[in-house]
């Protein structure tokens, strides 16, 4: 998968359908990109480093020198020295200059995938994979890099990763520090982002790629709703079955940037690395910083293969824990049936009705505990309120469990509100600028957690909670965005360090909570979905999508979500109508539809919603345990997008065999004077026939197709009656 050719000195590195090449230069030893695209069967391609091109050759004269660094593509490019294009790596040393270049000097091919020292990265084994490491080092700042290459053997994946160490005498500060670029020639790109904002999160975006820098970044503390950690690079024809795909995505959840910079010779910069705004680390002699893993993916098949290698490499190499592969619970949350009104008497009445239904677990959402009877006060106090759990958290959770329910709890841990108990024993716990009121945000400030005493302290509370009781889920949520960053303990050098050491402090918190309870079932959720990222699916296997579970809403959420992350990730739920972000009424049986894509649950008071709604949810229950499996394990297509089309949505989910399939059609407004629609199936084995049932489609009957039919001729799907309505067809292959 990974060699290197000792005589003209190129590493190829080969995943099934796609190759990466990397060529060391002249006796400078400078690392360059040669290729990234199409498999290549040989390592033979180095002129694409255009070397022996005028006016500047290596090792031959001097005089333009730098011209040669600013169109050499460099495999990871240093600034200051004459590559004019943005760098990946800045340092500043203790005698505050600027300015770098590295140099090959050895490397090692090894078998399997190192961790990475505190963050979350994908994993494998020695047959699933192997990791090259390339050590650079430039001699004047006293700096090794590290850079490391893991190519998956099954799936068009290629991981990257950066770790900087100081082998110098002297400190010197990190001031930039990317985990991935290419170096490659511009092909009239277009450019495919995802962008938001609250309750309209991961919005698909393409557009031309132009000159100059072009970037999705954030600087909120969180990879949050507004940009996404995600960039791909595409032929101006890629569509979901055929073209060229470039794609980064950033397992990481703070502050990121993904750029693609056109340079004058046509040339194009794609790197992707931890946003350098307020970044400064220092290095003292001896330490090293580990930079947090980039995924690219290469394809020439469209947006459905390279869709399909995320999630092939997040479901089986990122996603841990005991419900990796397990169907989860369908759970009912009373935030959007209570928000802060309710007690043991309303949870119970609503658990009641909800086992009745097929409901498998409650979870009490925000508010239970210290004195939070709105949302301005109490996070940090993380001790039951009994006026409103009267009788004890202990006696509530018995109680839904002896209605065969099990039971979870929300908790904000990153938190503190000014006005808490934990806020006025420690003030400067939160993090703030000495001197200058904070800014607040939902009345909240954010938890200095660079500090292992507030991360402790915050952790044993939240230990104790889940420990007095058999609680059996936790929703982590994260309500703002990070202001003022400044730390009361860090010294003023050390200031730069604090966002991604926050960063770093949420990790160990929840590595710490799912190694403690090892069968909890871990919900990440940031007002909604501002932080569902590769990073947070290492500790949850599930994150809340977006605030917004209006169904119509939602496809577009989740259709933008899913291109990256598998569908058994995706929190959905069925809410109530109309619905509390926009007003829309939808139909009850859409709402399921939709939620059925993602981790399945219900946001409502199922005491008070009507009767007609309430008797649909043992059928949906039936449907989620029916399918599943099929939805979580699947192969995902996208079939049309309603984001573009405006008319319907529909996407499809085919096991791993092609034996089942399910199809999601979605009409969002009736057309009058309509005729059926054609859709054309995909991912089916042409060979087999297959059983097409409208599910609850009575008089459609039954009919058997071959795959070959099914995804040349596709299907009719007829018209249906009103605005907002769904169907799935559900396909099974004859024996
Ligand atoms: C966030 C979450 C919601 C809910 C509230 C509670 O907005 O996304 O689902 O938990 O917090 O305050």
């Amino acid at each position: 998968m990974i060699t290197y050719q000792e005589d003209n000195r190129v590493f190829k590195l080969d995943t099934p359908n796609s190759t990466y090449m990397i060529g060391i230069v002249d006796d400078e030893n400078f690392v360059g990109h040669i290729y990234y695209g199409k498999r290549l069967q040989e390592a033979e391609a180095s002129y694409l480093l255009r070397t022996q091109e005028a006016p500047y050759t290596p090792g031959r004269n001097n005089r333009e020198r730098c011209s040669f660094y600013d169109c050499f593509p460099f495999e990871y490019p240093t600034g200051g020295t004459g590559d004019f294009r943005e760098s990946c790596l800045s340092v500043r040393t203790a005698g505050g200059h600027v300015g770098a270049m590295l140099s090959y000097v050895s490397h090692e091919i090894t078998g399997g995938k190192p961790a990475l020292e505190g963050l979350p990265a994908t994993f494998g084994t020695l047959e699933e994979c192997e990791t090259l490491k390339i050590v650079c080092e430039d001699k004047y700042v006293g700096m090794q890099v590290e850079l490391f290459y893991t190519a998956f053997r099954d799936i068009d994946v290629i991981t990257r990763s950066v770790r900087v160490s100081n082998a110098g005498q002297e400190h010197f500060y990190l001031t930039k520090v990317y985990s991935a670029c290419i170096d490659m020639d511009n092909r009239d790109f277009d450019m495919v982002s995802l962008h938001g904002s609250w309750a309209r999160e991961r919005h698909i975006q393409r557009k031309t790629l132009g000159y100059g820098i072009q970037n999705v970044s954030s600087f909120r503390g969180e990879s949050s709703h507004q940009d996404h950690p995600f960039l791909a690079l595409v032929d101006k024809n890629t569509t979901q079955e055929h073209g060229e795909v470039y794609a980064m995505n950033f397992v990481y959840s703070g502050n990121f940037r993904a750029q693609a910079e056109v340079s004058q010779f046509d040339y194009v910069r794609m790197s992707m690395g931890i946003h350098p705004e307020n970044f400064c680390w220092k290095l003292e002699p001896g330490e090293s910083f580990q930079a947090p893993e980039a995924v690219m993916v290469y394809t020439d098949k469209g947006f459905d293969a390279m869709t399909s290698a995320f999630h092939k490499l997040y479901r089986k190499h990122l996603i841990r824990g005991k419900y990796k592969n397990k169907k989860r619970p369908i759970l009912i949350n009373n935030w959007e049936a209570t928000y802060f009104n309710f007690n043991t008497d309303k949870l119970l009445a609503i658990a009641k009705e909800a086992s009745a239904l097929g409901i498998e677990m409650l979870v009490m959402d925000d508010g239970w505990f210290g004195r939070r009877e709105n949302d301005d006060c109490a996070l940090g106090d993380w001790q039951v309120n009994e006026e409103k759990i009267n009788g004890g958290l202990k006696n509530l959770v018995d109680e839904v469990n002896k209605l065969g329910m099990k039971f979870g709890i929300w908790f904000e841990p990153e938190m503190i509100s000014p006005d808490s108990e934990l806020y006025r024993a420690h003030p400067d716990w939160a993090i703030a600028i000495p001197g200058r009121p904070g800014t607040e945000s939902r009345h909240q400030y954010v938890l200095d957690l660079s500090r292992q005493e507030v991360v402790d302290c915050v952790y044993n509370m939240v230990a104790s909670v889940l420990k007095s009781a058999n609680i059996e889920y936790v929703k982590w949520d994260m309500n703002r965005q990070l202001t003022d960053i400044g730390s009361a303990s860090l010294p003023a050098d050390r200031q730069g360090e604090l966002y991604h050491r926050y960063v770093l402090a949420v990790y160990e918190m929840q590595g710490r909570l799912v190694k403690d309870f090892p069968d909890l079932l871990l919900e990440n959720c940031s007002g909604g979905g501002a932080r569902f990222d590769a990073g947070m699916l290492y500790y949850s296997p599930q994150i809340w999508c977006s605030d917004d579970a209006d169904a119509i809403e939602r496809l577009e959420i989740q259709e933008g979500t899913a291109m990256l992350y598998p569908l058994s990730t995706m929190g959905a739920h069925v809410s109530d109508c109309p619905n509390h972000t926009v007003g829309r009424v939808t139909p009850f049986e859409t709402r399921g539809i939709v939620a059925l894509a993602g981790t399945f649950g219900y946001e409502l008071d199922v005491t008070k919603i009507p009767e007609a709604d309430r008797e649909q949810i043992p059928e949906q229950v039936a449907m989620y345990h029916q399918y599943n499996d099929l939805v979580r394990e699947g192969d995902y297509y996208r079939i049309a997008s309603y984001s573009k089309n405006h008319k319907f949505d529909c996407w499809q989910v085919v096991r791993e065999d092609k034996k089942e399939s399910l199809v999601t059609f979605v009409q969002v407004m009736n057309r009058p004077n309509f005729k059926s629609r054609r859709i054309l199936l995909k991912g089916l084995d042409e060979n087999l026939r297959y059983d097409v049932h409208f599910v609850g489609d009575k008089d459609a009957g039954v009919k058997s197709y071959s795959g070959d039919t099914l995804m040349k001729a596709g299907i009719l799907m007829p018209n249906l009656w009103g605005d907002f309505r769904a169907r799935l067809i559900h396909l099974v292959a004859a024996d």
